[in-house]
Formats: structure tokens, C-alpha cells, sequence
């Protein structure tokens, strides 16, 4: 009982004398926690270039003995949710089914439920994104009270998982159809597509090229635009590594300011030679529009592609960090490619046997599935499992604090923040 009294006793005067005791226990915390961050940070700093190798996506999906068959000519596509909170979406597909040559009949009213022969969702309207973007709506969604068996369900969604969040079992046995950039979607819609050249275009293309020099029309070397500043990627580190061989100038969020606004970024792209389209995560199938749109401002895209994406893309069209053995030969190449002529422009080579061509719009492609004839019905009874069956992992908290150490770690180590990026041009 007396020692407790004296030794709180004598807590009480350290407690009271506490200026300088408070002074040492908050240094103390603030060495430690910045030895685990330097300690966390180093551990996972680490650009590795490896591949990574995915397989077929199987047994998701439960296949009935029934075949889906559409009941009208034209097949009717309730809108049932919004896409990012707007029913935009809805009035640019009346635009795009008006040039398909499927026909098919778009409503947004939901009264029209019973006589829809399908019915689409956007993916992140109805997860937890959907609730950080617009909580009222969110929580308001309710799928239909009724649903005739020949009506499909459709899962939209173009984000790559890294950007979702939320319980995705929550959907299991819901969807019949998924439509989405991913190849082994039933309604298959990446970004970009290209296709072969006719015979007149190849050679009015070859013309065009031996009379143009892309080379001389830019002064500038690499440009990276991007708002997202601790990314799935880590792709500050790839740009900070490659930074020692070649010139890239950062802009957006959390680099050069852009001259007006985000869009105003846009008319960098026709003074640089090189545009690094790194993306956020490394997602299954995921090329966004960073990568197709480079040709048009005659750019080479520095892609990091972990993922064989041969096949989805031209040939000789972009050069792939992930195709060196190493950084150093990587940032060598590049800077090579950069400072020859001959060698820059033959990236363009491949514009003679192939174009950029949107194939159909997106909601021609769902009208397109609606008007197949003798697939069977089907459902993802294990959609969680299809979804994350991908070579990267969906957005958490964790994640994001992972992510949020590291970038501060690295700004530590390097300095970049303070030296480079936060000035504005
Ligand atoms: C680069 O080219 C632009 C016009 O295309 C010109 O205004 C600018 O002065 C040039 N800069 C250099 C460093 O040559
Ligand atoms: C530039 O690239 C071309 C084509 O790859 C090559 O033949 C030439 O030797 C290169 N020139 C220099 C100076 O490296
Ligand atoms: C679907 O129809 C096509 C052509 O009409 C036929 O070749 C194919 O075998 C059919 N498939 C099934 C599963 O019935
Ligand atoms: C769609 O999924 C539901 C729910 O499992 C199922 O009952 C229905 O047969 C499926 N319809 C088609 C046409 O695939």
C-alpha cells in the first residue's frame, strides 16, 4: 500500500514537472514512429521489374440448362443507376445506339421494370465509392423488387479494382452479364482498340509519315500527367529512377501546376516527345486512355506494363520498363530513343498497318450481346471471386495508409517534394 502511495507520489511530480518530461516522451514517440516508417519505407521501396503471370478466370459463373433468348426485336436497357452520380451517361447512349446497327430501346424510367429485357448498374454507384461520392444516393439504391428470369442483369464498370472498395459478395448470384474493359468479360469494352489498315490507308499513311518528322516537331523530352500522387504503382519511384537518364517534367496534382486547369495539361502533350503512361495499379487488362490517345499528339507512351499486353496493343508502338532487365538499361534506352531521330520516328511506324478505331460505342456493344441468339442463361454466383481475380488488390484503408507512408518515406529519402514538384512553372 506504501509503495503504491510513493510511487504514485513520485509519478504525480513527474507528472507535475512536466515541460521537460513531456518534451522527452514526445521526441521519443517521434523517433519511433519515424524508425518504423523508415524502417516500413525501406522494406518495401524496392522497384521490381518482374512480371507477373495471370491465368484464366473459371468457375464463377453458373451456366443454367435454359438458353437466354430476347423476347423483342428490339431489346429494351433499363439505366438503373447512374454512373458517377449522373444520368449523363444515359443521354450520351442515346447517342451512341443511334449509330449502331443493332437496334435497341433505352429508358431511364424505372416504372418500365417489368417490360425491360435488361437492366444496368454501374459498379461504383453501388459500392462504397458510390457512398464517399454521394451518400444520399447511395443509400437510397435498392435493386427491383421483381425480376422476370429472361431479363440480364448487367455489372458495368470501367474502373480498375485498385479504385473500388467495398463487399463485393454482396453481389454474388446477382449479375448475369459483366461488361467492362477486362477480355473476359461477356461484354467486352477496353478503352482503345486498334485495327488493321485497309490497303488505301496503309499507303496514304506511308506518305504521310515520309513527309513528317515527329522528331522536329517537339523541343521537350518527358512529360507525366497524373493527379493521384501515392498510387497503388508507386509510380513516383519509377519516375524518380528514370529522371537520372532522361528529362520528365511531372504535372497535375501533385506536380507542376497545370497552366489553367487539369485540361489545360493537354497542350503539353504536342511539346514532348516522350509521355509516361503509367498507370495507377497493375490491373488485369487495364489500359486507359493515357496509353491510346499518345499517337494522335505523336508521342511515344513509356508504358509499365507487368502484364503481357501483347496482342491488345500495336507492336513497336510504345516502349515497356518492364520489357529491361533493369532500370538502368531501361532509362539508358529511353534516353536513346529520345536523342535519335531515326530511331524515335520508326515507333510510328506501326500507324501504316494499324488505326485507332472506338469499334462500336459501348452501349452498341451491350445491344450487340442482347441480340445474340442461343447463348445460355447464366449468373456470377461467385462475383466477388471474378472481380478480384485480378493482379492487383481493391482500394481499403489500409491500403491507403501503406500507400501514404510510403510516399512520405520516399519524399523523405529524395527530398523531391521540396526540390522539384511543389514549385509551379
Ligand atoms: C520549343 O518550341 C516552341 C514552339 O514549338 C517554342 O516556342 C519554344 O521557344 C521552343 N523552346 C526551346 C527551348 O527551343
Ligand atoms: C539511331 O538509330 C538508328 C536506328 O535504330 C541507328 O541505325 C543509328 O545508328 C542510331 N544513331 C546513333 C547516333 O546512335
Ligand atoms: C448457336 O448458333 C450458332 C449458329 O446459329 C451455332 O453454330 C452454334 O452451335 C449454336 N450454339 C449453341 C450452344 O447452340
Ligand atoms: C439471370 O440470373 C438469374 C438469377 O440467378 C437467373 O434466375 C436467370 O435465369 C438468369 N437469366 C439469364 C437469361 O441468364
Amino acid at each position: 500500500m506504501e509503495t503504491i502511495s510513493v510511487r504514485l507520489k513520485s509519478f504525480l511530480r513527474v507528472l507535475s514537472n512536466t515541460t521537460r518530461k513531456l518534451k522527452c516522451i514526445m521526441f521519443s514517440i517521434v523517433i519511433t514512429v519515424t524508425v518504423l516508417i523508415w524502417f516500413y519505407g525501406s522494406t518495401t521501396s524496392e522497384i521490381s521489374l518482374d512480371h507477373v503471370r495471370l491465368h484464366p478466370s473459371t468457375g464463377y459463373v453458373k451456366y443454367f440448362s435454359t438458353s437466354y433468348s430476347y423476347r423483342n426485336n428490339t431489346p429494351k436497357i433499363l439505366f438503373w443507376t447512374p454512373f458517377f452520380g449522373s444520368m449523363v451517361w444515359y443521354r450520351e447512349s442515346m447517342d451512341c445506339i443511334r449509330l449502331c446497327p443493332w437496334k435497341c430501346e433505352l429508358t431511364d424510367n424505372k416504372d418500365e421494370v417489368a417490360t425491360s429485357d435488361a437492366l444496368l448498374f454501374h459498379l461504383t454507384d453501388i459500392t462504397w465509392v458510390g457512398f464517399v461520392n454521394n451518400p444520399g444516393q447511395y443509400l437510397q439504391f435498392k435493386f427491383p423488387g421483381y425480376r422476370r428470369p429472361d431479363q440480364i442483369w448487367i455489372a458495368y464498370n470501367l474502373e480498375p479494382l485498385s479504385m473500388l472498395w467495398g463487399n463485393f459478395h454482396a453481389f454474388d448470384g446477382i449479375f448475369n452479364w459483366t461488361w467492362s474493359y477486362r477480355h473476359d468479360a461477356d461484354i467486352y469494352n477496353p478503352y482503345g482498340y486498334f485495327r488493321s489498315t485497309t490497303e488505301n490507308e496503309k499507303q496514304e499513311m506511308a506518305k504521310h509519315l515520309k513527309s513528317s518528322n515527329y522528331f522536329r516537331e517537339k523541343n521537350k523530352t518527358g512529360l507525366i500527367i497524373n493527379s493521384n500522387c501515392n498510387d497503388d504503382a508507386r509510380r513516383y519511384k519509377l519516375v524518380h529512377e528514370l529522371s537520372k537518364y532522361v528529362d520528365i517534367d511531372w504535372y497535375g496534382g501533385c506536380g507542376f501546376k497545370c497552366p489553367d486547369d487539369y485540361r489545360s495539361c493537354d497542350v503539353l502533350n504536342t511539346k514532348y516527345k516522350l509521355y509516361f503512361a503509367f498507370e495507377n495499379a497493375h490491373c488485369r487488362d487495364y489500359i486507359s486512355e493515357k496509353f491510346w490517345r499518345r499517337h494522335t499528339y505523336h508521342q511515344i507512351p513509356v508504358v509499365a506494363w507487368k502484364i503481357d499486353y501483347k496482342g491488345m496493343v500495336p507492336p513497336n508502338s510504345y516502349i515497356n520498363v518492364f520489357d529491361f532487365s533493369d532500370l538502368n538499361s531501361a532509362g539508358k534506352y529511353i534516353a536513346h530513343v529520345a536523342n535519335n531521330e531515326t530511331l524515335f520516328n520508326s515507333y510510328f511506324d506501326w500507324m501504316k498497318d494499324y488505326t485507332a478505331d472506338g469499334g462500336y460505342c459501348g452501349m452498341c456493344r451491350v445491344c450487340r450481346a442482347l441480340h445474340t441468339k442461343n447463348r445460355s442463361a447464366q449468373v456470377y454466383e461467385d462475383f466477388n471471386g471474378w472481380l478480384t481475380d485480378d493482379s492487383c488488390k481493391p482500394a481499403s484503408i489500409t491500403r491507403f495508409a501503406q500507400r501514404s507512408i510510403d510516399r512520405l518515406v520516399f519524399d523523405g529519402k529524395t527530398g523531391i517534394f521540396n526540390t522539384k514538384f511543389l514549385e509551379t512553372s
